[in-house]
């Protein structure tokens, strides 16, 4: 997230003097901006995509997550969260096998993590938080939200990932470290240390991957069964602004990741060879100019998730000072 970028200017230098290849530019269509006042900008920090295609996006400005519908681009505030100030990260909890858990109506559950960023690059210590959303079985009834774990002794909560049945990472960039929560209590432990510039995670078959916004890479590194890495950690593409990423990865972990690359306004697409890998994959540029207005901050890249858009890209943009959109991308165009 923005708040924590250091060296962004040398990083921008950098990247402007390296253009990426582009084959077949996407355009990608705006499909909601945020209505209110464009002063101060607003901002999304994250989004999870629900299995009805529903989009949710917590924004970093206020403590709300809104729920979009990617068919019509009707979006409307879902929560306000009393007792936060900014959201970050958001993911979908693995729903627990456990019929006792499933009778009590909380199918569909969701953690995302809160800071209170009074200013940018401005973290209160000790504020961060994490939270749950949950949508009761009946589907006509109001989600609710649920402190899960004030974390005074973290540092800044940014980005989550579901771990198995009822268990998130956490990644907190100011130390430098991955949580993993228990859902249900809370309780959590520190598997992956030393961890610079750690911001977007993803977990997927044996692997964590993570983005480096300070180093400008995406990386993976082999963990057990409770994240503790078992390998030394592999470098997938460097020289990138990264913040968080959808990632796509078969059995193998072959495939890719889509990149929001930040103040870049872009998204890259990472080609990902089979695990274990020591050689980094080709970098394309799927669609940029995400705000349409030349200069804009993409934080997050998400699939969709109903039959229709599962092929396609949503994609958080801060519209270059104005109101926070997001937009859909097909990177297939
Ligand atoms: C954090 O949220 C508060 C409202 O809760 C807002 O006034 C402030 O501007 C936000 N910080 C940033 C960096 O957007
Ligand atoms: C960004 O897109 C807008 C709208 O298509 C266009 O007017 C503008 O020239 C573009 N800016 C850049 C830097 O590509």
């Amino acid at each position: 997230m923005r708040s924590s970028m250091q060296s962004l200017g040398a990083s921008l230098l950098l990247l402007l003097s390296s253009p990426l290849p582009a084959l077949a530019l996407s355009t990608p269509t705006t499909i909601f901006t945020l209505p209110g006042p464009v002063a101060p900008a607003s901002w999304f920090e994250n989004l999870a995509i629900r299995p009805n295609g529903k989009i949710l996006a917590t924004r970093g400005d206020a403590p709300e997550i809104w729920q979009i519908d990617p068919a019509t681009g009707q979006g409307s505030l879902l929560v306000s969260v009393t007792g936060a100030f900014n959201l970050t990260g958001i993911a979908e909890v693995v729903p627990h096998r456990r019929p006792q858990l499933q009778t009590q109506g909380c199918l569909e559950t969701y953690v995302f993590g809160s800071s209170h960023i009074p200013a940018p690059l401005q973290v209160e210590p000790g504020s961060a938080k994490v939270w749950k959303l949950q949508f009761p079985a009946s589907g006509a009834a109001a989600p609710t939200v649920s402190l899960l774990a004030a974390m005074p002794n973290a540092g800044f909560i940014n980005g989550i990932a579901a771990w198995g049945r009822g268990r998130v990472l956490l990644s907190d960039t100011e130390a430098e470290a991955i949580y993993l929560m228990n859902v249900e209590t809370g309780a959590y432990t520190t598997p992956l240390t030393g961890l610079t510039g750690v911001n977007g995670i993803k977990a997927a078959r044996g692997y964590v991957y993570r983005a480096d916004h300070l180093s400008l890479t995406l990386s993976r590194i082999p963990v057990n069964h409770d994240a503790v890495a078992t390998g030394p950690a592999e470098i997938l593409a460097t020289n990138q602004l990264i913040d968080d990423f959808a990632l796509d990865v078969s059995a193998n972990g072959q495939g890719k990741a889509y990149v929001g690359a930040m103040y870049n306004n872009n998204v890259v697409k990472v080609a990902i060879a089979a695990a274990p890998s020591s050689s980094q994959g080709a970098k394309t540029l799927v669609a940029d100019n995400l705000s349409g207005t030349g200069t804009g901050l993409c934080t997050v890249v998400a699939f969709g998730r109903r039959p229709q858009d599962s092929g396609l890209l949503y994609a958080t943009v801060g519209q270059g000072g104005g109101s926070a959109s997001i937009v859909r991308i097909d990177p297939s165009a």
